[in-house]
């Protein structure tokens, strides 16, 4: 999504918001806007340009503006095309008070017909610079700024979290959030502000997370909070522990790449984390160990890569827990009728904790009486701190908008504690719960491994072979069916092919008739005899029509290998984590394909990191 970042300090703010800009680029890059106060006459001055950021920080060179104030912005379009005049900062009529804003005003279409019968000129199609003009309006009738916000925000509705400079205020900050993240961090005689802490992660350790539905005042030595009806709330600082040089590549040619390689590391940390965390985990989870072992059923929610983990959960919950578990997309969830039953929970999955339809999901379903529990790889996540309790994957930041680490981290957390409850409700002991441990280890190795042993052939053979083609068909049965579709996402976002998952024995009702030579079929196998035969039927069924097939199989599976054209193979792990020890090499494979084709593989087009917008 958008990113905004902010100063006011001592120092000039164009190098820090630029560089913190940079660090979040990630989350959008449609166009970029830089706007700073002149510290000869107090004048807001800006620029702004279309595409990624290094196009502003040209500009920037060209004319070097530069102020004690500045906000910044990089944009992922919502509303209007991805334009200069639709880039931020956007502006009041006269140009006195600048906004740069990250998330959606649901009413604008409504609030910018008004303005405009008031005399408003609009010069974009945004929905942020009905902010700018409503902010001018709400001054002209409330002098005072904590007055004139309340009564701003009295008008807006949506989610959103926005930074604003006023000529009329120059040495302060005004910050206003709902249901966006925005966070101050504090230095000596300087702020900074962004929506996110990495940002300024390395410039201070003393972090304010803004609460929902508060505004502050922020200037170079003073934060003021206020909620949105204009009570102060006293503000409490936090101490994090971050630094940037631990989001550097480190030497790979892309995020995703260097991601790829930490998944063995990550899935380690998870595995450790939750082990150190097993007798306490029912409190992180806002629930009794009677409850646990009264569930009868569970609920799962996510997007993307995150409702594919899920999915494949659903596996361990109802296999190894004994659970029956319901799946649900966030954003079709949202908008369909929900019937809460007894003994049930909850669980939202997110890596990022700041999507906004999973965040929407926990909020509809507080209404009720079902434990909502978060599992995220972010701690200081929305999620976490709106759902009645949370589970913490150990993924470290993942910066590249393809999920890698997190989504095998998510698996091995899910398989975790299918386990886990398993051993609450008696169904499993001890030394299974610390077997199903070894069993991820085991998993963890083998995700690494088959990595190494294919990446020369891949590299220098398949993946110029392969990048050729501009469709996909993916096939899996059981649990390798989502990591089917997890495997088509993975190539249609970076890759910019197009690919479709079916579990295979739905092939013949339909999908078969895409087979021909000039569209290869991936099959994932699966380690199950029964599931496995019928996989080498539906292979049967695909080179009976002249189809190609590259198989994902396991040791030891000669037919299948022998009717593939291009076969990986992998070492046996326990049988349902076979997804978790395919991971590695197939987002290896669909990363070298990507990168024979010369895509941008750490910022798709189109896409950003975190969807904090409907
Ligand atoms: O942060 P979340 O896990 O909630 O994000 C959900 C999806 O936007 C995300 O998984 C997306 O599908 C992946 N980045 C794709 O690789």
């Amino acid at each position: 999504m958008c990113s905004v970042v902010g100063y006011v300090g001592n120092e000039y703010s164009r190098k820090f918001v630029l560089e913190g800009l940079s660090r979040l680029e990630y989350r959008g890059y449609d166009s970029a806007g830089f706007a700073c106060i002149d510290p000869d006459n107090n004048r807001l001055m800006y620029a702004k340009s279309e595409g990624k950021l290094q196009r502003l920080v040209s500009l920037l060179e060209k004319e070097p503006i530069d102020g004690f104030a500045g906000i910044g912005h990089t944009r992922w379009s919502t509303h209007g095309a991805s334009s200069e005049q639709n880039a931020h900062p956007h502006f009041d009529c006269e140009k006195l008070i600048s906004v740069v804003h990250n998330g959606i005003i649901e009413n604008h279409t409504e609030l910018r017909h008004q303005l405009e019968k008031t005399g408003h000129t609009f010069h974009s199609e945004t929905d942020t610079e009905i902010i700018a003009h409503l902010f001018e309006s709400s001054l002209s009738v409330r002098k005072e700024l904590p007055e004139a916000i309340v009564h701003l925000v009295q008008q807006l509705q949506g989610a959103y979290a926005f930074i604003s400079l006023l000529n009329a205020h120059p040495d302060t900050m005004v910050l206003v959030r709902k249901r966006s993240p925005l966070c101050i961090g504090l230095g000596d005689g300087q702020m900074f502000v962004a929506s996110d802490m990495l940002a300024f992660a390395g410039k201070t350790r003393n972090v304010i997370f803004m609460p929902d539905e508060s505004f502050a005042l922020v200037c170079k030595d003073s934060v003021e909070l206020y909620r949105f009806d204009g009570t102060p709330i006293a503000v409490s600082v936090q101490e994090v522990d971050v630094t940037w040089d631990m989001y550097e590549k480190q030497g790979h040619d892309h995020y995703m790449l260097k991601e790829i390689y930490e998944q063995k590391t990550a899935i380690h940390d998870t595995v450790d984390f939750l082990h150190s965390v097993k007798d306490r985990i029912w409190d992180d989870m806002g629930m009794s160990a009677k409850q646990i072992c009264a569930l009868d059923s569970i609920n799962l929610v996510g997007c993307g890569t995150s409702w594919h983990a899920g999915y494949i959960g659903k596996f361990f919950f109802e296999t190894i827990a004994m659970l029956p578990t319901q799946l649900h997309l966030a954003s079709e969830f949202r908008y369909l009728p929900f019937f809460p039953v007894k003994n049930n929970m909850f669980l939202a999955i997110s890596q990022s904790g700041e999507t906004a339809d999973t965040l929407e999901a926990i909020r509809m379903v507080n209404e009720f009486q079902i434990p909502t529990v978060a599992l995220t790889n972010v701690s200081s996540s929305t999620m976490v701190r709106e759902s009645e309790g949370f589970v913490l994957t150990q993924a470290g930041r993942e910066i590249a908008v393809a999920s890698t680490k997190a989504f095998s981290t998510q698996v091995t957390a899910l398989y975790w504690m299918a386990h886990r409850i398993a051993c609450e409700k008696k169904i499993i002991n001890t030394s299974q719960l610390e077997s199903a441990q070894h069993d991820l280890l085991v998993a963890a190795e083998v995700l690494e491994n088959t990595i190494e042993n294919y990446k020369l052939s891949i590299i220098k053979d398949l993946a110029p072979r392969y990048a050729r083609y501009k469709k996909m068909i993916f096939l899996g049965r059981h649990n390798s069916y989502p990591f089917a579709l997890e495997s088509a996402l993975k190539l249609k976002e970076i890759a910019y092919i197009l690919a479709t998952a079916y579990p295979a024995g739905e092939l013949k009702h339909g999908p078969l008739a895409l087979i021909d030579a000039d569209t290869p079929t991936i099959i994932f196998s699966h380690q199950d005899p029964l599931i496995y035969q019928k996989l080498v039927g539906n292979v049967q069924e695909v080179k009976a029509r002249g189809g190609h097939v590259i198989a994902f199989a396991f040791e030891g599976q000669k037919e299948l290998c022998d009717l593939a054209d291009t076969v990986f193979e992998i070492p046996r792990v326990k049988s349902m984590l076979g997804p978790l020890a395919m991971t590695g090499l197939m987002q290896f494979f669909f990363y070298a394909i990507a990168k024979e084709l010369d895509r941008p593989i750490d910022k798709p087009r189109n896409l950003a990191k975190s969807v904090t917008v409907e």
